[in-house]
């Protein structure tokens, strides 16, 4: 089969296309034929070298961590799927690969597709919709009438974020340039803020929780909008010595990540918020509750952009511009 691979770790590395083996199947795993596969910033940020020491991953490997595909050969402990399926999801750390015409993946990582949605726009979902739905309904427990704050409302994370909290009940700032604001208001947004021109920190106050997903000064900022009890959840780091645990890094990775998020966690100590930093987890069955919103017209997905799968050093590329206004997503089949 076709495969884009990492050959070499590096800020300027391609991804090279190699014929290699088709995968074989675990007993409790499926084999998906995918027909299309959505592009991540982890994507890019694995290529670059950034997080070989959090996921140490061995070149040359296959890149790629959304599929949208069909089922064509399911293990002998398989019980969720059977061939013919057509499936979705983001395959766990190390059992990466959808920048490919085939990958085993665990049934725990996938669930049945939106029926509504073609396999483009299902490619677009996973990461991004389960890191919204982890950090507003599994970590922070949004409820009715709590006031959310999401980050670059326009990106592939801040789409989903913004209606999974209005589906919430909450009310919704965000920051977006100003061309994204008709978008970001037809999706629920309440307070928009043009993060070139206006200072978040002058307009938003007692907010109740910030998904952060930009550099270290906003997530300074951010501490200041805050109501006392708060919470920011941050998916653009720094990771801190409970994320280390979780994925049982060496006391030298948890040392290391222990002093780079200090500065923060002190400072959200002193001002009674906490501080979060979430690297999201693959799941079926938070993806099967998505299909259900999706389904039910409350998440729509906005695809920017579709390349040929011939093309996936360049989508790639374009998502590591960071002005993506949506998903882009490589077709496979
Ligand atoms: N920890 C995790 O589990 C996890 C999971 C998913 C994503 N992430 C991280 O979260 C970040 C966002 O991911 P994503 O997939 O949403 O990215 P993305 O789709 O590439 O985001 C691009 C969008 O961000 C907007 N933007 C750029 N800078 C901005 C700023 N300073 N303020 C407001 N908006 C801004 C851009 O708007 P303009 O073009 O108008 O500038 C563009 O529409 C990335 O760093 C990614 O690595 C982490």
């Amino acid at each position: 089969m076709k495969a884009f691979v990492v050959q070499n770790y590096g800020k300027k590395e391609d991804l090279t296309l190699r014929e290699v083996s088709r995968p074989i199947i675990g007993e409790a795993e499926v084999l998906v034929e995918i027909y299309s596969a959505g592009i991540n910033q982890l994507d890019t940020k694995i290529l670059s070298g950034e997080f070989k020491q959090i996921l140490p991953y061995k070149t040359p490997f296959i890149l790629g961590h959304d599929l949208a595909g069909t089922v064509i050969e399911t293990g002998s402990k398989v019980t969720k799927f059977k061939i013919g399926d057509e499936v979705y999801g983001r395959p766990s750390d190390h059992h990466i690969g959808t920048f490919a015409e085939y990958l085993a993946v665990g049934e725990k990582d996938l669930a049945l597709k939106p029926n509504n949605l073609s396999m483009d726009e299902t490619a677009g979902v996973p990461l991004v919709a389960l890191t919204a739905w982890q950090a507003l309904v599994e970590i922070g427990k949004v409820k009715k009438g709590q006031k959310i704050f999401i980050q670059a409302g326009s990106g592939g994370v801040g789409i989903v974020a913004i209606q999974l909290a209005k589906y919430l009940g909450a009310t919704v700032a965000t920051t977006a340039g100003k061309a994204s604001f008709p978008m970001l208001k037809e999706l629920g947004a309440d307070v928009l803020i043009d993060y070139k021109t206006q200072d978040f920190e002058a307009v938003l106050k007692d907010y109740d929780l910030v998904l952060n997903s930009q550099d270290s000064k906003t997530l300074d900022k951010s501490l200041n909008v805050l109501k006392k009890g708060g919470k920011v959840i941050s998916i653009s780091g720094p990771p801190t010595p409970e994320f280390a645990k979780e994925i049982h890094a060496s006391w030298l990775i948890k040392m290391i990540l222990s002093l780079i998020s200090l500065g923060v966690r002190r400072k959200a100590n002193k001002k009674g918020v906490s501080y979060q930093f979430l690297f999201m987890k693959s799941s079926g069955e938070q993806l099967e509750q998505i299909t259900k919103l999706i389904e039910d017209g409350i998440i729509k997905t906005i695809v920017d952009k579709t390349y040929p799968f011939s093309h996936t050093n360049e989508a790639l590329n374009y998502v590591a511009t960071g002005r993506a206004k949506g998903k882009v997503v490589v077709k496979i089949k």
